[in-house]
Order: structure tokens, then C-alpha cells, then sequence
């Protein structure tokens, strides 16, 4: 009852301009995560998406195994929600995922190489299809690396080989000739073996003429901090003529977050930002949710949380006045 009062709520409004309008000014887009039920139920959640941010993800809600976890049977009103909320607010929408290992219906895991690449190019078609002209990019490709800086084992590489990332790329230009195309990776905001072999495929596709226009950095941290080579693996990506894109951004702290450690996490969230100001290519920052009451932090790692901008309450923490005050000089 007291959970159900409280997300009929107005948002209590949060100080300072709104993080679109910083961003706006700096020419970055300055986006969110969402969730489609959060959104539907929590009248405040939804009335920060739409007041603080540009941009939004839908955080699980594109994936495969959300869309199509029987084959055939399409599950798509959580996506239409977001997509038709972020209409109304005129934000952009980045499209998150088409072809990832993770979050795969169990199906597709099954299907031999014949099948799979006849499925993958159909899906990439149906969501791109579908929000054509309203899904400005798309992740095409997720997280294809290992840590080791291998082409990581999934059922596209272990069926289709190495091509199943440019064939992706073409069938992705073909159904949405509009959109922008990411290959977006997890791990690789340094220069490090990982991001090192990203590069050169990235390097690669361009010079077969692949149809890819940025490479996103989702950056999952902590209070470790940065890699100090951020601004420069950004640099050396622009380099080679695509966009770059901070789309996951995120500070995990050790729980119980204690004001020390939110204060520590303050200036990690202000580096974050200044180095995609510092990038001309650098033209979107995506936060993977601005609240610890949703953020995939607090739910899939133990001991972990305290990840977002604001806390479970929808409070600013230390984070988010350091993000307004590096957008703002
Ligand atoms: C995460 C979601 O945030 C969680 O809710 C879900 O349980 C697992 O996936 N890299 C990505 C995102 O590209 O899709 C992942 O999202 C986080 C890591």
C-alpha cells in the first residue's frame, strides 16, 4: 500500500536545469536506461525520464529473449511503450539489441547454421522494421569480445563465423537505411587487449566498406575510477571515422553506500562526462539508469548497488550535481 501510494507520486522536482538542457548546450545527448513496467507504474520515474533526458534505452525490453522468448510469438507493447513515451517527450531512442549472446530466447540457441542466420536477419528486420524512423540507432552488435581480446563464443560465431558481425551491419543498413549502427562493447573505455582487438575490427569492417557509424563504450565502473587511457581509446576510434558513444554509464559502489563513497563516486560520474565533452565524435552519454531503485547493479550483483545518479528515493546524490557541473563549464 505505502509502495503503491508513493509511485502515484509527483517527482520532487530536482535542482538545477534539467541534464537534456546541459547537454544540449555542450551539443551531447545526455540519455537514460528505462524499464517499460517502472515506467508504467512509478508516476515519478516516469516524469524524470521525460524531464531530465534527451535520450532514452530501453534497458531489456528490445532484447530477443524479451521479444520473442516463443518462436513466433511477438511480445512487443513493453518496447511500444518506451518508444511511444520517448515520442511524446521528443527524445531519441537507441535501440538495444540485435545481435547479442545474452538474453537469447532458448530457441534460437537450438537452431543449426541454416536457421540462425535466417532468424537473426529476420529479427534485425522486424525491430528495425518496426520503429523505423522512430529508433534513431541501434545496437547491432553486443559485446562480441572477450577480456582476452578474442571474438567471444556465442551461437552466431560458433554457427555463422567471424562475417556474422558485417553480415549484421548489411542487413541492419538494408532494413533501416536511416538509422545509425553501433557495435557496442563492455570493458573497452581503456586502451586493453579488449579494446585492442575492437579497434581492429572496427578498423577492418571500415575498410571492407561495412556500413558501421559508431563504436559505444558502455562503461560499467566503480570506484576503482577510470582508466586513465579513456580519453585517448576514445580519440583513436574517432580516428577512424565513426562516432563514439558512452551508453551504459554506471558507478558501482561497495554496499552500504556510505556518504564517503558517494562522495568518492561524485567526481568518477564528472570524469565520465568531461571525457566525452573532451571527444568531438563523443555525441551521446547514456546513464544505464539514474536511479538506485532501478539499476541492474542493486539487482544482479551482490553486494553491489548505489550504482545511479539518484538514490532509491529519487533524491540527487553527490553524483548528480558533479554530471550538472561538468556539463555546465
Ligand atoms: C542488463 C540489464 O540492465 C539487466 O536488467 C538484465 O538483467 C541483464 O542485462 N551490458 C549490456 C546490457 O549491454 O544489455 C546489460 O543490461 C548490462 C551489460
Amino acid at each position: 500500500m505505502a509502495d503503491a501510494r508513493r509511485q502515484g507520486r509527483d517527482a520532487e522536482p530536482l535542482p538545477g536545469t534539467v541534464l537534456r538542457e546541459l547537454g544540449r548546450e555542450r551539443g551531447v545527448f545526455i540519455g537514460t536506461a528505462v524499464r517499460a513496467a517502472a515506467q508504467r507504474d512509478n508516476k515519478a520515474y516516469r516524469q524524470l525520464v521525460a524531464a531530465q533526458f534527451a535520450s532514452v534505452t530501453p534497458e531489456n525490453e528490445m532484447k530477443w529473449g524479451a521479444v520473442e522468448a516463443k518462436r513466433g510469438e511477438l511480445r512487443l507493447e513493453d518496447a511500444d511503450r518506451i518508444v511511444g513515451a520517448a515520442q511524446d517527450a521528443g527524445q531519441a531512442v537507441r535501440g538495444h539489441a540485435l545481435v547479442f549472446h545474452s538474453q537469447l530466447p532458448g530457441w534460437v540457441e537450438g537452431l543449426g547454421r541454416a536457421e540462425l542466420r535466417t532468424a537473426t536477419r529476420a529479427h534485425i528486420r522486424r525491430m528495425m522494421g518496426r520503429y523505423r524512423g522512430r529508433v534513431a540507432i541501434w545496437d547491432v552488435v553486443n559485446e562480441p569480445i572477450t577480456d582476452g581480446g578474442e571474438l567471444r563464443r556465442s551461437p552466431f560465431l560458433d554457427k555463422l563465423g567471424p562475417g556474422y558481425i558485417a553480415q549484421a551491419f548489411r542487413d541492419a543498413r538494408r532494413a533501416d537505411p536511416k538509422a545509425k549502427l553501433y557495435i557496442n562493447e563492455i570493458g573497452g573505455e581503456g586502451i586493453n587487449p579488449k579494446s585492442d582487438r575492437l579497434y581492429a575490427l572496427v578498423r577492418d569492417l571500415k575498410a571492407r566498406g561495412v556500413p558501421i557509424d559508431g563504436v559505444g563504450f558502455q562503461m560499467h565502473v566503480n570506484l576503482a575510477g577510470l582508466q586513465p587511457t579513456y580519453v585517448e581509446n576514445l580519440r583513436r576510434f574517432a580516428a577512424l571515422g565513426v562516432e563514439v558513444a558512452i551508453t551504459e554509464a554506471d558507478v558501482g559502489v561497495r554496499l552500504p553506500p556510505t556518504p564517503a563513497k558517494l562522495r568518492k563516486q561524485a567526481p568518477i560520474f564528472a570524469a565520465i562526462v568531461r571525457g566525452c565533452l573532451a571527444v568531438q565524435a563523443c555525441k551521446h552519454l547514456t546513464f544505464w539508469g539514474f536511479t538506485d531503485g532501478h539499476s541492474w547493479i542493486s539487482t544482479t550483483q551482490p553486494g553491489w548497488g548505489a550504482a545511479t545518479l539518484l538514490d532509491e528515493q529519487l533524491r540527487p546524490k553527490p553524483a548528480f550535481r558533479a554530471v550538472q557541473r561538468a556539463l555546465r563549464r
